[in-house]
């Protein structure tokens, strides 16, 4: 069953995204070449992206539950004024993969975008994630451009 997010959903929904994350973020990528950063694991900076979708938009915000348990969600954004929706975050729960789950979330955020006036619907992956090559074309989307991200530690800028 897909259903409408609440408030009270959050903080499984942040558990949900540091458990499916951990191999396909830019988040965790990030702690495994240069550590822990200040006071965040890359769980928690990634876990605050869904604090982000669900304050910006959560309307937006859909729930998978299985036998009355959350196994995923999806999370969109509105962009009233280009008329192009985003979905930034998605994720099912290892042991609810693979039976559909993520094809329904995807369904209802597009269905939900389109309702709300958007006429183009984004979504972003990693190139080392395996659904980018397969899930998503076969939802509908064609890949546009490819992006490289980049970070450097500022502790050494004074030393060059
Ligand atoms: C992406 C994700 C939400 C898909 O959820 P799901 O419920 O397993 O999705 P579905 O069962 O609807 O599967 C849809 C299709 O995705 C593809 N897919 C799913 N998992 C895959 C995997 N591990 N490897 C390759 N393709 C995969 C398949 O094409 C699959 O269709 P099929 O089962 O008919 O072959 C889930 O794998 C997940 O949470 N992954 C980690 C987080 C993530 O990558 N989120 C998206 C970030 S862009």
């Amino acid at each position: 069953m897909i259903r409408n997010y609440k408030a009270s959903d959050l903080q499984t929904l942040r558990q949900i995204t540091a458990i499916c994350f951990e191999k396909v973020s830019i988040d965790k990528n990030i702690e495994d070449r240069f550590g822990r950063i200040g006071d965040m694991n890359w769980a928690e900076r990634k876990m605050s992206h869904i604090d982000d979708d669900a304050a910006a938009n959560p309307d937006g915000v859909f729930v998978a539950e299985v036998g009355g348990e959350i196994a995923g969600y999806i999370t969109t954004r509105l962009n009233r004024s280009n008329q192009i929706g985003g979905i930034p975050n998605l994720a099912v729960l290892p042991q609810f993969q693979r039976r559909g789950i993520g094809r329904q979330l995807i369904e209802k955020a597009l269905a939900y975008l389109q309702a709300e006036g958007m006429l183009y619907a984004r979504i972003e992956t990693l190139e080392q994630n395996p659904v980018g090559t397969s899930f998503y074309p076969a939802m509908g989307f064609t890949e546009i451009a490819r992006q490289i991200h980049y970070i450097q530690p500022l502790s050494k800028l004074n030393s060059r």
